[in-house]
């Protein structure tokens, strides 16, 4: 290869339209990779002629955006992350990697592993929630999925990790915003999902936008050399965030795009998206000696390597012929998620699952949201195929007496105009079921929030309802977990769906109605007012920890002399807690956990113990409820987190029936990065809890001894 070829292939373009310009760049071996050609032909026809009319015949790449399927749309990742089922995240990546291919599209842009604990950050509804272990395993799932057994499957198209690394921690919510991650919580938290996922194989990386402490990620030798290399033997290639190479000016790291290639090659980022540095100046740069020529070659290698093994130089082509696209099977493994997604935050005096004879009022502005209810990141699902709440009453729950009122046009609607035909609606039924939450555009890349209550006046449309005195029930569909203490009184039941794609209005009401039994738990702590945030459960202990029922500002006597009111850290309007911890999640069952056991008091490193607890369903439903295991390192070289997810199993259970929970925990699984900055289990006493969410669980110890 020359070096003009070598540069080619780390360059990667926006596809706009096929034109003599692009031919010509693909050509002369310019154009490494494109993103965004979506349609099978054009694909087939740009791969012709970079097989067969450049000089060395390398395939492109493609890639898209595709987050939570293509066409067939599933809940959003936030959504499947509530789901903790790896097997459902990973059949949602493998029908999203079908429709792919059948377009052409071999490369896709996730999944996106940034710890997201701040619910203000828009791209939260693209994460995999709060907790490292839960973002690793569900990661590593959606790996397999998207990459099947062998990259060169017929099926298979590259996953990205992204975005490596920090992203999920911009100050104060905002997109794009610096980042401040000291090296323990980097290490243990925040590379904690990639490592997981590279180990599952994952194809490419991309670099992120943000810096940390000062270093934009795309000039970050220690991540992408040291980290993701050296350390995890990452053999794949790794890919700029759009321009984020060239946004090093404005980040005030590099002064010129002279300098913005040189930085970003030698700290080892292969593929440049779209902002083209590389191709205008590497040349230079390599004579200059400012990049050494076997530089150069490692990245070319690597980006070689990954098509090879992609099976792109035997067939690049989109096949012809009649697709699985929205195929029934697909249609249904995308209910079957966003039945498992959904939340159920409260249900008052069981009024859930609904009695399929009730007449039932129908309102709000997303019973009927086609768009909306896909959520963030979709490009190529068609609203024509969401089947919404109200579309699903209008033909497959056709037996069910409802009355519509749609009351607001959309979330952010705030003329009250329809309030009372509304309210007379409710009126007319035996239970009011409201549909609230969030326009698919209110979340996502660059839509970012710093008032997360249900938006517009959708909470006085909810208090309206509720003074109408009839039972309701408050589904939401958004992309993020919204601040809705306020709206608690005025809702007997609530469902919480992230925005629930396709096939989100059969689920609900498979789960409305007791077809199916509501089994999700939270992946993110839902705080009951923003200025919690941030706020999540695996934190570390303050000195002076909050007690469990700390004073209330109105409390506070007047012209009380200064004091540091009870001594501990929590605050005087919001107190301790969360609304909802993460983990938390009801059924119409309920169950119990009961004999907590470990197979041993004391384990030496190297070794395995058993914790195992028996778990009955004592409710009157059949249902699923997920076990999860936490762990606290009580004494470390660093303080460690009050609690630690370190496992988790989704047991089926018939109404009356016991079974065996059991967890194996090894010394590794006990292993951080310590003051010495290895990887590494430290001797000491630890406690572990088994039960249904992160505030609960029954309670043992154990010790860690050479
Ligand atoms: C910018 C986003 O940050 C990234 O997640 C996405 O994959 C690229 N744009 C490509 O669309």
């Amino acid at each position: 290869m020359t070096l003009a070829e070598k540069i080619g292939q780390m360059n990667q373009l926006n596809f706009d339209q096929i034109n003599k310009d692009l031919e010509e760049k693909i050509k002369k071996g310019e154009i490494g990779s494109l993103l965004n050609v979506t349609n099978a032909e054009e694909v087939n026809q740009l791969q012709q002629v970079a097989l067969q009319q450049s000089r060395l015949g390398i395939p492109l790449i493609i890639g898209r955006d595709v987050i939570h399927g293509l066409h067939t749309i599933f809940p959003i990742p936030l959504g499947q992350a509530a789901s903790f089922d790896d097997e459902l995240v990973k059949n949602a990546a493998h029908i999203a990697a079908v429709e792919s291919r059948e377009k052409g599209i071999n490369w896709t842009f996730a999944p996106m592993l940034d710890i997201s604990r701040d619910a203000r950050w828009g791209r939260i509804a693209e994460s995999l929630g709060e907790d490292p272990y839960l973002a690793g395993r569900l990661g590593a799932a959606m790996v397999r999925g998207f990459q099947g057994n062998k990259l060169s499957d017929a099926t298979s198209i590259a996953a990205c990790l992204k975005h490596f690394a920090g992203y999920g921690a911009a100050e104060g919510g905002r997109d794009y915003n610096s980042t401040n991650i000291p090296i323990h919580l980097l290490r243990n938290v925040y590379l904690e999902p990639f490592r997981k996922s590279v180990e599952a194989g994952a194809a490419t990386v991309m670099t992120s936008f943000n810096d940390n402490d000062g270093i934009p990620a795309s000039g970050n030798g220690f991540l992408l050399k040291q980290v993701l290399r050296k350390e995890w033997n990452f053999d794949g290639f790794v890919v700029s965030d759009w321009a984020s190479m060239s946004e090093m000016i404005s980040h005030g790291f590099a002064a010129d795009r002279k300098e913005v290639a040189s930085l970003s090659a030698n700290a080892g980022l292969d593929m440049e998206m779209v902002s083209q540095t590389y191709i205008q100046n590497l040349e230079q740069l390599v004579k200059e000696g400012k990049v050494p020529v076997q530089v150069i070659d490692e990245l070319v290698k690597n980006i070689l390597r990954i098509k090879i093994r992609m099976g792109l130089f035997e067939n690049p082509f989109a096949p012809t012929g009649p697709g699985k696209t929205y195929s029934q099977a697909h249609l249904n493994a995308a209910r079957e998620a966003a039945v498992k997604s959904a939340v159920l935050l409260k249900n008052n005096n069981q009024l859930l699952p609904l009695d399929v004879r009730k007449k039932i009022a129908v309102i709000g502005p997303m019973a009927d949201a086609p768009h909306d209810q896909m959520g963030t990141w979709v490009f190529d699902g068609q609203k024509e195929y969401t089947v919404t709440p109200l579309k699903a009453l209008q033909t497959e729950y056709k037996h069910i007496n409802y009355v519509y009122e749609q009351a607001l046009a959309f979330s952010r609607d705030k003329n009250k105009a329809n309030f009372e035909k509304a309210v007379n609606t409710a009126k007319q039924a035996d239970v009011v079921v409201v549909f609230l939450g969030e326009e698919s555009i209110l979340s996502g890349e660059a839509h970012s929030l710093s008032n997360i209550n249900l938006i517009g006046v959708q909470s006085d449309l909810l208090a309206a309802l509720k003074a109408t005195n009839k039972p309701v029930v408050l589904v939401t569909m958004a992309g993020r977990p919204l601040t809705i203490e306020r709206d608690l009184p005025n809702a007997d039941a609530v469902l919480y769906n992230f925005h629930p794609g396709t096939m989100g209005g059969p689920a609900i009401w498979d789960l409305l109605f007791g077809k199916a039994n509501p089994s999700g738990k939270l992946p993110v702590t839902f705080v009951r007012e923003v200025g919690q945030i941030p706020m999540y459960y695996n934190h570390n202990n303050t000195g002076r920890p909050g007690p469990k029922n700390p004073m209330k500002l109105d409390d506070i006597p007047l012209e009380a002399k200064q004091s540091s009111l009870g001594n501990s850290s929590f605050y005087l309007d919001s107190g301790r807690d969360p609304l909802f911890p993460f983990g938390y999640g009801l059924s119409y069952s309920s169950f119990e956990y009961k004999d907590l056991k470990l197979s041993a008091t004391k384990i030496k490193p190297g070794e395995k113990m058993k914790v195992s607890a028996t778990l009955t369903n004592t409710g009157k439903y059949e249902g699923t409820e997920i076990a999860q295991l936490y762990v606290r390192d009580m004494v470390g070289s660093i303080a460690r987190p009050v609690k630690e997810l370190k496992g988790y199993q989704k047991i089926s259970l018939k109404p009356g029936e016991t079974k065996l929970v059991t967890f194996e925990l090894s010394s590794d699984d006990l292993a951080f990065y310590g003051l010495d900055l290895v990887k590494k289990a430290e001797n000491g006493m630890f406690n572990v809890w088994v039960g249904g969410s992160s505030d609960s669980g029954l309670k043992g110890s154990f010790s860690l001894e050479q």
